[in-house]
Order: structure tokens, then C-alpha cells, then sequence
């Protein structure tokens, strides 16, 4: 594996900025994360619902629509080398790599395909512009769906007519049918039971492979992370609380939180009861000081309440941000 990043991101913030009564309020989902994704590898975010993944993406791909705001920082695609951020990036430079360099599998974009419009009428109004003639348009959209396992004959359906299955992966092929670098999809199987989801993470996995591509892969879902992401970032209340390749956060996580997280994990033929944690992820727009996982966490000390704990790299491709674990609470 090529350790060349395909997207740096670094000290990257951004904010839900709301007025109650004349009042502003941020809420700052995005709370200075740094993190690389290297080429042709498949890295995982995960984290509990409002950790700020979805927010955290959609910065990156610069789809921000207010309230939602950038306030600082860069996420820089290596395709795109003098943009910071695709926030900032004029909308016909995002316009030229959108789909062919850059796809984006949103939360949720399996019901969102257009109910009276047939799937091959998608196709073309989706990727027709990017890709030559008819011609060889109609062949390239039956090769790509032989990739993702449909048949040809989905392209007389309409939405409707198709499993929940079948329509996600009818949005992966759109989403990747252009062969872009670098993927970023956010929750694609989690609506999807549990044989059907298996069989489109080794479809992703499939694609990944043939076409070469980076793919940023968010999933609030462990069991998703274990079976398919090579690196795994975990966030909690908006920041980056620890990363590692998957295999390492699997058998050695270091935060007390991540170690949660795999800890309550259901395992086959153990009954024993999962502990949970106390309490429930902060309220951002109110954000506990210190270590925003202070108020649930075991091992929480005095420094965890009043100070932010960086990411430190404890080892070799392993970041943690907690002050007990790098010894700083000592
Ligand atoms: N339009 C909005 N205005 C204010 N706050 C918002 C808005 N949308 C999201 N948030 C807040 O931003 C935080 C992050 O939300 P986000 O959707 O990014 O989380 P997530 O990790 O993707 O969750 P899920 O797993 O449920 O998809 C949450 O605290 C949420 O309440
Ligand atoms: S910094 Fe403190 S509160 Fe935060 S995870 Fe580490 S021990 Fe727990
Ligand atoms: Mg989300």
C-alpha cells in the first residue's frame, strides 16, 4: 500500500451557527480534526449518532450549506493540490472533480433516487456529460452494473420496483461509475439487513479493489468497520478521540471510550451482560470544558475537566487523545 495521502486534513473546524432571539449560538460538530487517508486504502469513522461524522464529511466534500459554517482549517485532496478546502474552491472547480475524481454516497441517498424516473434515465442524466458517446455509454453503464451484481434489465425499473439492496447498490454505481479516486460514503448499509449488507460491503470492497480508489467510509456500525475499513478513526462530540489501523483498534484500543464501543460489541455464544456506559453523548451546543467525554468517562481525573487532550501518536500509526493513556494525568 502507497503511504501517499490522498487527502490531508488538518486542524479542520466548522460550526453550526444559530441566532435564538438575537443570540448567536455555535455548535462546533467539527472540532479540530487532523487525519490523512492514504491511496487506496478504505479508512473507517465511526462514532455514536451526533458525533459529527455526517458534519465532518460533508466539510471535507465542501457540500456546507448554512447554518452550517467552516471556521478554520484544511482538507486537501492531493487531485486538487493548491485547493485548502473544497469549501472554499469555486463551485466550478468542485464542479470538474465531483463524480469523476470525487464521489459522495450521502446519508441516505438510496431513497432519494428520483421516483419517476427510470434507473437508466438517472444514469444518463447523471454521468452521460462525463462520459463519451451513447454508444459507448450503454456499455459502460451494463459492464459497471456486472460489477456491482445487477442486471441489465434495472435500468427499465424504476426506484420502486427495487429491494432496498438493489437501490443502494444501483447508488454506488452511480456514484462510481465516472471511476473516481476517492469515495467517501456515509452509512450505505445501514439500512440494509444484515446478509444484504455483507454482500454490498464485498461489492465496495470489490470496486475499491478493480478501480484503485480511496474510500472514506462512515458507519456508526463497528461490526461494519471490523469486516471492511483498513484504518479506523473514532470521533466522539465532534472530535477525533483516537485512530489506528482497524486490526490494532480491535485488539489494543487505548481510549476509554473506543474500548467501550468494542466492548459492548454482541459476540457469538456470550449471554453475559454488556456493561453500558453512564450518561449520554453531550449536547454539543452546550459542550461539556476539558475532555468532552469527562462526564461519562471511568477514568476521568482532574485535568480531563478543565483541558482539551491532544492527539498524540503513542505508537506507530496509533493516535490517542486521552490524558491518562499518554501519562500526561500522571
Ligand atoms: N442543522 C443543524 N443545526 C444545528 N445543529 C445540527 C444541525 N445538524 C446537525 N447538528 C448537530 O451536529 C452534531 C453532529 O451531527 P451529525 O449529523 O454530523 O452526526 P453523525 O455522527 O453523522 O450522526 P448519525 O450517526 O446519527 O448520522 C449533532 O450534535 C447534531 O445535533
Ligand atoms: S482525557 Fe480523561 S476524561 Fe477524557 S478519555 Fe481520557 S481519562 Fe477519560
Ligand atoms: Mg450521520
Amino acid at each position: 500500500m502507497s503511504a501517499a495521502p490522498i487527502l490531508q486534513v488538518r486542524n479542520l473546524r466548522a460550526a453550526f451557527r444559530t441566532h435564538h432571539f438575537g443570540v448567536r449560538r455555535d455548535v462546533p460538530a467539527v472540532d479540530d480534526i487532523s487525519f490523512d487517508v492514504r491511496a487506496n486504502e478504505i479508512y473507517g469513522l465511526a462514532g455514536e449518532s451526533s458525533s459529527g461524522k455526517t458534519t465532518l464529511i460533508k466539510t471535507i466534500a465542501g457540500v456546507i450549506k448554512p447554518p452550517l459554517e467552516l471556521v478554520g482549517g484544511s482538507a486537501r485532496f492531493a487531485f486538487l493540490p493548491d485547493c485548502e478546502s473544497l469549501a472554499q474552491a469555486s463551485p466550478a472547480a468542485v464542479a470538474a472533480i465531483r463524480w469523476s475524481k470525487l464521489a459522495y454516497i450521502m446519508q441516505g441517498s438510496m431513497n432519494v433516487l428520483n421516483p419517476v424516473r427510470r434507473i437508466g434515465k438517472t444514469f444518463e442524466d447523471f454521468a452521460l456529460r462525463h462520459i463519451g458517446s451513447a454508444g459507448d455509454f450503454q456499455q459502460r453503464v451494463e459492464a459497471h452494473l456486472q460489477r456491482v451484481r445487477l442486471e441489465p434489465s434495472v435500468l427499465r425499473s424504476y426506484p420502486h420496483e427495487l429491494s432496498g439492496g438493489m437501490r443502494q447498490r444501483v447508488t454506488i454505481a452511480l456514484a462510481t461509475i465516472c471511476a473516481p479516486d476517492f469515495i467517501i460514503a456515509d452509512e450505505p448499509t445501514t439500512a440494509l439487513d444484515v446478509i444484504v449488507q455483507k454482500d454490498v460491503l464485498a461489492m465496495m470492497r470489490d470496486i475499491q479493489g478493480a478501480m484503485g480508489a480511496s474510500i472514506l467510509f462512515v458507519t456508526h456500525d463497528m461490526g461494519v468497520h471490523a469486516a471492511l475499513t483498513d484504518r479506523l478513526g473514532i470521533m466522539y462530540a465532534g472530535r477525533l478521540v483516537e485512530e489506528a489501523p482497524t486490526d490494532v483498534i480491535f485488539r489494543g484500543a487505548l481510549h476509554p471510550y473506543t474500548r467501550h464501543l468494542i466492548a459492548s460489541l454482541p459476540r457469538i455464544g456470550d449471554r453475559s451482560e454488556r456493561k453500558s456506559l453512564t450518561g449520554v453523548p453531550p449536547n454539543l451546543a452546550n459542550a461539556p470544558p476539558g475532555c468532552r467525554f469527562h462526564p461519562r468517562c471511568p477514568l476521568a481525573v482532574d485535568i480531563c475537566r478543565v483541558q482539551a487532550p491532544a492527539m498524540t501518536e503513542l505508537a506507530t500509526q496509533h493516535r490517542v487523545a486521552c490524558h491518562v493513556v499518554t501519562g500526561e494525568a500522571a
